[in-house]
């Protein structure tokens, strides 16, 4: 079922390297790049530049998993019949302002999708990449077009979400959240799986409403998260509805290829063996720092301490152990895309309740190099908790 559906998004262009690999999640962005050109498949250092389309097209080498289809169409309905979450650009060159007037340049627009969505830096504006893309919209934009308007939802109530039709959510779902989460929701590059104990209707809601980074310059009352927010009109409250009710009773699958090859790994760095764990002092003086960690995916929860000059301690820890390539990552003011990690894939069978956990920084990194750590699912570029410690 993965495959196949792997293999139908080949004609999207999204994942060139993805199909017939049992796991996806290895595939980084990088490679999915340099597939588009056969002699470079296995470097991923020797980038070819992309064209405009491309860039459209496929994850930027710079960015995380996601491409500019992953959540734009260029016309609806699309080609491929997907629901995407942010509003067709194909005439977007031509608008006279963006989002709801707060943006009132192209390449500005743009960035605030790089920026806030895709992990990336913003483009300047002789950018060969940015002309590339740029050229490649305007080619497809009419002389004029309006200017779109459009409504960021506040999250709704646990009643308000009540009442779905869970066949109906899970055909919605199938044509428009998969283009991150899978079929069923099994979880992609893009996303994870949704399945199990810890959804509820007001985490849902909440995610389909108001994802996206809290510091947002562009959009107010946003919840935090790499996922897009879904404004008014490109999913109904009735749609989002019957979304919960399938979300609700979404059994996990049983062949989920993205959590295969990681349950063997994950005991390697734990307190519950000290084996291998090196002994580097205690004259530090961030030693005895701690956190505890904010929720915002997969029920992380719990503490984070520095108990000595190379390692953090990880007490009444919580985690479903599912994502795709969940890292504990360390790093100076909350840049955790550019930080370290600490660990091997945390995902295994099963996660992880309230457990004690070590981890030692590698050993080219100093507490000189941390003010905090991060559950980092790292090929999306996504905090699934974290804390700053202190
Ligand atoms: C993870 C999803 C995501 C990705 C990736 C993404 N965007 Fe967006 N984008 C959005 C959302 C959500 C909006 C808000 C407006 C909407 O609903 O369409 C938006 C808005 C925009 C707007 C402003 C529309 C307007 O007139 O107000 C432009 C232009 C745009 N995106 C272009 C791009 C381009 C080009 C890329 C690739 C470089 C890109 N986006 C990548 C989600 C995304
Ligand atoms: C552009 C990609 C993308 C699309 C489309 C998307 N999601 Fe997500 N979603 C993510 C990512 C990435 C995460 C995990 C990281 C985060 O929380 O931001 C996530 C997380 C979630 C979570 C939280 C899971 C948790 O463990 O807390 C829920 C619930 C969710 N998505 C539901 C949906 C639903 C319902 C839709 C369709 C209406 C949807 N998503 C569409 C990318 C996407």
């Amino acid at each position: 079922m993965r495959n196949v559906w792997m293999c139908g998004l080949l004609s999207l262009g999204l994942l060139l390297t993805a199909c017939g690999d049992d796991d996806a999640s290895k595939n980084n962005a990088n490679n999915v790049n340099n597939a588009n050109n056969a002699n470079n498949q296995n470097n991923a250092n020797n980038v070819i530049p992309m064209t405009g389309e491309e860039l459209y097209m496929l994850p930027h080498v710079d960015g995380n998993t996601f491409a500019c289809s992953t959540c734009h169409a260029i016309t609806e309905p699309a080609g491929d019949g997907f629901i995407r979450p942010g509003h067709p650009i194909g005439d977007a060159a031509a608008r006279p302002s963006y989002k709801n007037g707060a943006v009132a340049d192209f390449r500005a627009a743009v960035n605030s999708c790089r920026v806030e969505w895709m992990n990336a830096p913003a483009y300047e504006e002789d950018d060969e990449n940015w002309v590339m893309l740029r050229d490649f919209l305007s080619s497809q934009a009419p002389e004029t077009a309006e200017a779109l308007t459009f409504e960021i939802q506040p999250a709704p109530t646990a009643a308000e979400l009540e009442g779905g039709d869970m066949e109906a959510g899970k055909e919605f779902f199938n044509t428009s959240c998969v283009v991150c989460h899978g079929v069923d929701a099994a979880g992609t590059e893009r996303a994870p799986s949704l399945s199990g104990e810890f959804l509820d209707a007001e985490l849902i809601g909440r995610r389909v409403r108001t994802s996206g980074k809290t510091t947002s310059t562009t959009y107010d009352g946003l919840t935090g998260g790499v996922m897009p927010f879904w404004a008014a009109d490109r999913i109904s409250d009735e749609q989002l509805q019957d979304v919960v009710a399938f979300l609700l009773q979404n059994e996990p699958p049983e062949n989920n290829a993205n959590n295969t090859n990681n349950v063997n790994n994950t005991n390697t760095n734990n307190a519950n063996n000290n084996n291998g764990m090196r002994d580097c002092g205690t004259t530090h003086s961030k030693v005895g720092q701690t956190g505890a960690f904010s929720t915002f995916a997969h029920q992380v929860s719990g503490f984070a301490t520095i108990v000595d000059d190379c390692t953090i301690e990880l007490t009444n820890f919580f985690f479903d152990g599912q994502g795709i390539n969940v890292q504990l990552y360390g790093a100076l003011n909350g840049n955790y895309a550019g930080g370290f990690s600490m660990s091997e894939d945390l995902r295994q069978q099963g996660g992880y309740q309230d457990v004690t956990l070590r981890f030692q920084l590698p050993e080219d990194k100093t507490l000189d190099d941390l003010d905090g750590v991060s559950i980092w699912c790292v090929p999306v570029g996504a905090s699934f908790g974290d804390t700053l410690l202190e």
